[in-house]
């Protein structure tokens, strides 16, 4: 089932996302909506909170579904090192139509749990790393833009205002 993706403005976005304990039936129809609900909106990412879940569970796939191998369930995700830097152009299904330059780095190693509830171990380069660093930031209630310049973010921050009134948020 393909669910709306909530937008920036909503709470949810912004709180802490509670652990996943229970690997049933009920949370791999979670992740398989999440996975649908990202290849819908042409995302290459999507956190359990963007569809109004504060669970902490995320879906990864840097291929946009051109390779069924690249699918990544991160359940209850942490990171445990990263190296190097990159700064390149990021954006949000939760806040779409702004992008920004975000300083994130060029590797990023994991542990998190499958559908399955089993523990891995996932080393990620250059956008997949970005992606590990963007949706575990979902997960404790942090947007990309709480990494622009201030000056930046209000800018964003004006404008997403200005279409709330408009309607068109
Ligand atoms: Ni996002």
């Amino acid at each position: 089932m393909i669910h709306p993706i909530v937008k920036y403005g909503d709470p949810v976005l912004e709180s802490i996302s509670q652990p996943i304990e229970e690997f049933d039936g009920e949370f791999q129809k979670l992740v398989d909506d999440m996975f649908e609900s990202m290849y819908a909106a042409q995302g290459v990412g999507l956190a359990a909170p963007q569809i109004g879940i504060s669970r902490r569970v995320a879906v990864i796939d840097v291929t946009s579904g051109k390779n069924p191998e690249a699918k990544i369930v991160c359940a209850n995700p942490e990171i445990l090192h990263t190296e190097g830097e990159q700064r390149e152009e990021e954006g949000c299904l939760s806040i779409p139509g702004f992008r920004g330059q975000v300083l994130r780095p060029q590797f990023v190693t994991i542990r998190a749990q499958d559908a399955a509830g089993k523990e891995f171990e996932m080393r990620g380069e250059g956008l997949l790393a970005r992606a590990f660093c963007h949706e575990i930031d979902h997960l404790n209630g942090t947007l990309f833009i709480m990494h622009l310049s201030l000056l930046k973010r209000d800018l964003i921050k004006r404008k997403i205002r200005k279409l709330k009134k408009a309607g068109g948020w």
